[in-house]
């Protein structure tokens, strides 16, 4: 599929709203890429099918998972984070994307213990385009071009806060992953 292709496909599953972000984060996810030498058009196609589970009615991301066979967490099947497993089986099934671009769509929102760069250019992306506005945001957003590493654990601290503050469940895949880069980094 052409990414023209895709993104016709991906506006016709989402609110305008949802559409925007997902250009937002394409946009920023472009950026970043020609920074760090990744490979743009792959980083644009996960950016542009990151959320496109996003609308599904729950129900039915469930029964996509169970059918295939996916094996999530209590936490992973909730319905704020279910979309990433899901947007990743319709990238590898509907649109034949290769494994790294539908890993990138996989965590994108719990991220994981060593990511890809791919990965972490979604997953920063996602959190930092323009239409956020979260106190830290334009940090974590600068420090993207400079140390990718430490943007990603500066948006895991900012997010972790978030999750807690609102008494919310934590996966563990992102306190493996802010593991990983301190250490990483020492
Ligand atoms: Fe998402
Ligand atoms: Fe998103």
């Amino acid at each position: 599929m052409t990414e023209n292709e895709i993104i016709n496909t991906v506006r016709s599953r989402m609110s305008e709203r949802r559409f925007r972000h997902t250009e937002g984060c394409a946009a920023m996810a472009d950026e970043l890429a020609r920074r760090w030498g990744e490979d743009v058009s792959l980083v644009r196609r996960a950016a542009y099918l990151h959320d496109i589970a996003k609308e599904i009615p729950y129900e039915d991301q469930l029964k996509m998972i169970d059918e295939f066979g996916v094996i999530l967490t209590r936490t992973q099947r909730s319905e704020k984070i279910i979309h990433a497993f899901s947007g990743a089986l319709i990238a590898w099934k509907e649109f034949s994307e290769p494994e790294e671009v539908c890993a990138a769509i996989r965590w994108h929102t719990t991220a994981r213990r060593g990511m890809s760069r791919l990965e972490k250019i979604i997953w920063l992306a996602d959190l930092t385009e323009e239409g956020r506005s979260f106190p830290g945001c334009d940090d974590i957003r600068q420090l993207a071009f400079r140390d990718l590493s430490s943007a990603l654990v500066l948006g895991f601290d900012i997010t972790l806060r978030f999750l807690i503050n609102k008494g919310n469940e934590i996966d563990s895949n992102m306190i493996e992953a802010r593991n990983y880069e301190i250490a990483s980094r020492a």
